[in-house]
């Protein structure tokens, strides 16, 4: 074990790689699951250093990387190279793509195109997707048919957010929380390995979960889940604002980085930076001879 910031993290003997039985494992014995999210390298580091059981590259780096107002501009090439960056800075968490909007509804071999690119280029190890209709119900289904595991994700689905009436938690009366229960099964029945369930009642969550043998990831759904996931900017408090309700701030990363960058630039404007020790030498004769060829 070693300890940081009074955190203990587990030492590296205790890491395997993790895998689909031991995500199971960890279900049965009902030890909560870790996921977030990355975006690059230097992310995907601090993730893996952090030692969480699953990393998802989620299309919200549309928003937190890429600078578009929602996830639903992204393009699945983008999405890809920040893939293969998080896959280069993991050992042993269990790696997720998020197939991006208009990447997967049109066919089933659509879908299962996209979902090898992540596979085979990226090198994650299972997709997800968002909605429980019955175009996402049947595209996680040819996906898996295609040996690809797939995690599901109901209630609050950013990519169709203006169908749902904006940002907003789902599933909050009898109809549409049975709604949600209806979705996530037939994603189950579909062979997903897992579901997200996104802003929903913390009580319809729990009453939905003694039905899920899937893993059940929660992000505003409550203790009751198998997991929780968090998004890394979020987390971190590397954006502006406090973002939505179940969001938990771990940290001030932007004030950290405005703070630094901005003592650099004082630092360069009153000649404090570079210092001497900061440059390279050369010998008294290379540079004489170096300065009698400027004079030709
Ligand atoms: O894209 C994302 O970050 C997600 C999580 C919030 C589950 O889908």
């Amino acid at each position: 074990m070693s300890t940081m910031r009074n955190i203990t993290v587990p030492a590296d003997a205790s890491r395997l790689p993790m895998t689909l039985p031991r995500l199971a494992e960890k279900k049965r014995l009902g030890e909560p699951l870790v996921m977030v999210t990355a975006y690059d390298y230097p992310s995907a580091l601090a993730v893996d250093k952090a030692n969480v059981d699953l990393v998802l590259v989620g299309d919200s780096g549309a928003m937190t990387v890429l600078g578009y107002p929602s996830t639903v501009a992204v393009e699945l090439d983008e999405l890809l190279v920040l893939a293969k960056a998080v896959r280069r800075g993991l050992t042993t968490p269990f790696l997720v793509g998020d197939l991006p909007f208009g990447s997967y509804e049109v066919s089933d071999e659509q879908a299962v195109q996209t979902a090898f690119r992540f596979i085979k280029e990226a090198g994650c190890d299972a997709v997800k997707l968002e909605g429980g209709g019955e175009v996402s119900v049947a595209r996680a289904r040819a996906i898996v048919q295609a040996g690809i595991p797939v995690m599901g994700h109901v209630g609050l689905t950013p990519q169709t957010s203006t169908a749902l009436g904006g940002y907003r938690a789902q599933g909050r009366t009898a109809e549409a929380a049975t709604e949600v229960a209806r979705q996530a099964l037939a994603l189950q029945a579909a062979g997903c390995f897992s579901i997200v369930f996104e802003a929903i009642p913390s009580a319809v969550a729990e009453a939905v979960m003694p039905k899920m043998d899937a893993l059940v990831i929660g992000i505003g759904a409550g203790p009751a889940t198998d997991g929780q996931v968090l998004v890394f900017h979020d987390l971190l408090g590397i954006r502006e604002g406090r973002g939505a309700r179940f969001v938990q701030r771990y940290a001030d990363i932007l004030d950290e980085m405005v703070a630094g960058v901005a003592a650099y630039a004082q630092d360069v404007r009153t000649h404090r930076y570079p210092r001497p020790d900061h440059g390279y030498s050369i010998p008294d004769e290379e540079l004489a001879a170096f300065k009698a060829t400027l004079q030709d």
